[in-house]
């Protein structure tokens, strides 16, 4: 058997491959660049106050997702914090959501003075178990937040029947999953619920810096959202403010940026699916390793593996060869960070976990979802994925992960 890199044989590759962080991995070309200097050069920045690109953005995100609305606000936690503030939840409520995401979906239904209670994932996919949602289901359910992990979409036409059952509206957190779809022919993910939510963030598949979208066939939702995202001023009828809501404004540098961005979209899913499906035909089938099999349907925002065991191995084994990979790809679940174990909320409250308003006392702890704990602590995987990589460098990726393999599984 040949000596892995990480007990002195030979890497697989020496030469680094694209990634988010460099020019060669991101997707600009001139026209951003002239996009922002014409921005510069009209002299106003902010949106409110003129300029087409915002509208541009707004249209061309309702457009691909063939829905009505579309708003635009200043990060993805932004984008949710302006969907749940659209659902309105009464202090207390709960909002049924994954322990496996960024923090920021979790920021957001804190911040509207929700619940997060956390439901259980698949062991393959990170994505939410519908059979654990509806397990969570109570009297005081306001919504379901589910997240479309890596780029795979989450089930969501079971979870919209639960949603519609429980008479709750479904959020989805598509920050991952551009275009990702649940099956061929189906829509894209973002239309299956209430409203959709995208992050224009440095690390996603089309970025401003930070930016977030949200999309929405009801025009009571955008009316909502585009008020939560300007402090809640409806400017058509005079200086005044209807609700408690915060500043999320996009400004037109990040919206021009994201306008231009948004047209390449398309074309940078289809390139990474297109290298996802010539690494599957050559390491699909490989023992002890379970990939995403549907290349045309996920969105490949990142690789993940799911391992038999010892996923910090594999990400050392892998990195070592010249494949970087992160075991867990977070720390721990979300409701093990100390915002939620120690109830760091508003000053030392512990608002709303507390009852009243809700209907418990809520705390958090390992054990809470055994599923997630086990991908995060054992089984998964995380590989960065671009559409700048060549065919050479996802041979390289094959090569590499059938060369680990081979040692480490039994
Ligand atoms: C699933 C998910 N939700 C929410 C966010 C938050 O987005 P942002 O960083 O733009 O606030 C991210 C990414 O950062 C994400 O991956």
């Amino acid at each position: 058997m040949t000596r892995l890199a990480v007990d002195g044989g030979s890497p697989v590759r020496t030469q680094p491959l694209p990634t988010v962080l460099v020019p060669a991995g991101r997707t600009f070309g001139a026209e951003e660049r002239a996009a922002v200097l014409e921005v510069l050069d009209s002299g106003v920045l902010n949106a409110s106050c003129g300029g087409p690109w915002l509208a541009e953005l707004e249209a061309t995100m309702a457009g691909l997702h063939g829905i009505a609305h579309a708003v635009a606000s200043s990060s993805g936690t932004a984008a949710l914090h302006l969907a749940v503030a659209a659902v309105d939840p009464e202090p207390g409520d709960e909002v049924i959501t994954t322990p496996l995401t960024d923090w920021g979906t979790i920021a957001a239904i804190l911040a509207q003075n929700a619940v997060p209670v956390f439901a259980d994932v698949d062991p393959l996919t990170g994505n939410l178990d519908p059979a654990s949602v509806e397990a969570c289901l109570s009297p005081r359910t306001r919504a379901i937040l589910v997240v479309h992990l890596f780029g795979a979409a989450a089930p969501v036409a079971e979870l919209r029947t639960l949603a519609d059952r429980a008479g709750v509206p479904l959020i989805e957190d598509c920050a991952q999953a551009y275009l990702a779809r649940p099956a061929p022919a189906a829509p894209p993910v973002g239309t299956y619920g209430a409203v959709g939510c995208f992050s224009l963030q440095q690390y996603k598949h089309v970025t401003a810096g930070d930016g977030g979208l949200c999309i929405t066939a009801d025009p009571a939702h955008a009316e909502r959202m585009r008020l939560f995202a300007d402090k809640a001023w409806p400017r058509d009828e005079g200086r005044f403010h209807r609700f408690l809501a915060l500043n999320y404004r996009m400004t037109n540098l990040t919206a021009a940026v994201a306008a231009v961005q948004l047209r390449r979209l398309p074309e940078v899913v289809a390139r990474r699916r297109r290298l996802a499906a010539r690494l599957l035909a050559a390491v699909g089938d490989l023992p002890g390793v379970d990939l995403p099999d549907q290349p045309e349907l996920h969105a490949w925002w990142v690789l993940p593996l799911i391992v038999d065991g010892g996923n910090e191995r594999w990400a050392t084994a892998l990195s070592a060869e010249g494949i970087p990979a992160v075991a867990g790809w977070l720390e721990s679940p979300v409701y093990l960070y100390p915002a939620l174990t120690e109830r760091r909320t508003y000053g030392q409250s512990a608002f709303p976990l507390t009852s009243p308003p809700a209907r418990r006392d809520w705390t958090y702890g390992p054990g809470l979802c055994p599923r997630a704990e086990r991908l995060v602590g054992d089984t998964l995987v995380v590989l960065p994925w671009n559409e700048n990589y060549t065919d050479a460098d996802v041979d390289d990726i094959a090569t590499a992960l059938t060369k680990v393999a081979g040692a480490l599984t039994p």
